[in-house]
């Protein structure tokens, strides 16, 4: 069965990109590769851009981008979405060429969030050059992972596991009644993460992946000198063993940055059950949101 291989870009709405070159270059050591008016497109490795911000009357994701492997899969998947019920559109040429992919198709979650799959993105020419000296964890895991809130947990796990092929990592319990649910598309231990809770719709946070401790410890003391928002302290993920603290971007929703995530071996992982998202910090600035 064709299936989304990891998170391939993430398209955002902003009001004010002034925030986020400072937000996404000089706290989380993304390279500013265009850089307009209108426009500011973030590399983090070999890929052209990950994160392509466009200025907007609206903050927020506009797309996610999933990856597949190919033209067959890619066309595969969407039939499959399409005998479920979705409507996929295809995307003209043009479409296809501003994304600086080989193929696309979009279609919409059952809250509405846009998402697009894709295969064949293009490789930058030019050597990646953190202005913090990041160096990311990308490649076969993907550039990281989403977490979003829904209205409908049943409707994401079909879309999600049954149509995209993602496959079960484990799920936490933060409250009764209350649980997130978290899926891999390759070895990192979730691509996507999703859970239901009154009044928390959207992409929750968007997590970055960096190689050394190091790199997550001068940023935190970076966010402590007034650098960003804090969204949750620093502290360590129960499931997927991250070291991350969370920051609110410049469009409202989060960013978890992030060290020594867990792999995932699908021939000998069975999923887990956890009652707590934290061993010990992500204390949350706001207590009314979950600590994931
Ligand atoms: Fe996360």
């Amino acid at each position: 069965m064709a299936e989304v291989i990891g998170l391939g870009y993430v398209i955002v709405e902003a009001r004010d990109l002034g925030a986020w070159k400072a937000f996404a270059s000089d706290l989380l050591g993304l390279e500013a590769a265009v850089e307009t008016p209108d426009r500011l497109r973030l590399r983090m490795d070999d890929k052209t851009y990950r994160l392509d911000i466009r200025r907007g009357d609206t903050d927020g994701v506009t797309a996610i981008g999933w990856e597949v492997r190919g033209p067959e899969e890619l066309e595969e998947i969407a039939a499959r979405l399409e005998s479920d019920g979705y409507s996929v559109e295809r995307a003209a040429e043009d479409a296809v060429k501003a994304r600086q992919v080989s193929g696309l198709v979009e279609f919409d979650d059952p809250g509405g969030q846009r998402l697009e799959l894709f295969w064949g993105l293009l490789e930058a020419n030019e050597r990646f050059v953190s202005p913090t000296g990041a160096r990311f964890v990308t490649g076969r895991g993907g550039m990281g992972h989403v977490f979003q809130f829904t209205a409908e947990d049943a409707a994401h796990r079909r879309l999600y596991q049954d149509l995209l092929g993602f496959r079960l990592s484990d799920v936490i319990e933060f409250a009764p009644g209350m649980t997130g649910t978290f899926l891999h598309a390759n070895e990192r231990h979730h691509s996507f993460a999703f859970a239901s809770l009154p009044a928390l719709s959207g992409v929750g946070h968007l997590m970055f992946e960096v190689t050394e401790l190091d790199l997550v410890g001068r940023a935190w003391d970076k966010v402590l000198a007034g650098a960003a928002p804090v969204a949750a302290s620093f502290g360590k993920h129960t499931n997927d063993e991250m070291l991350s603290f969370y920051v609110k971007t410049p469009s409202g929703f989060q960013v978890e940055y992030g060290y020594g995530g867990k792999l995932i071996d699908d021939a000998t992982w069975a999923p887990a059950r956890y009652d707590a998202a934290s061993y010990w910090g992500h204390h949350r600035a706001d207590p009314s949101e979950p600590d994931v």
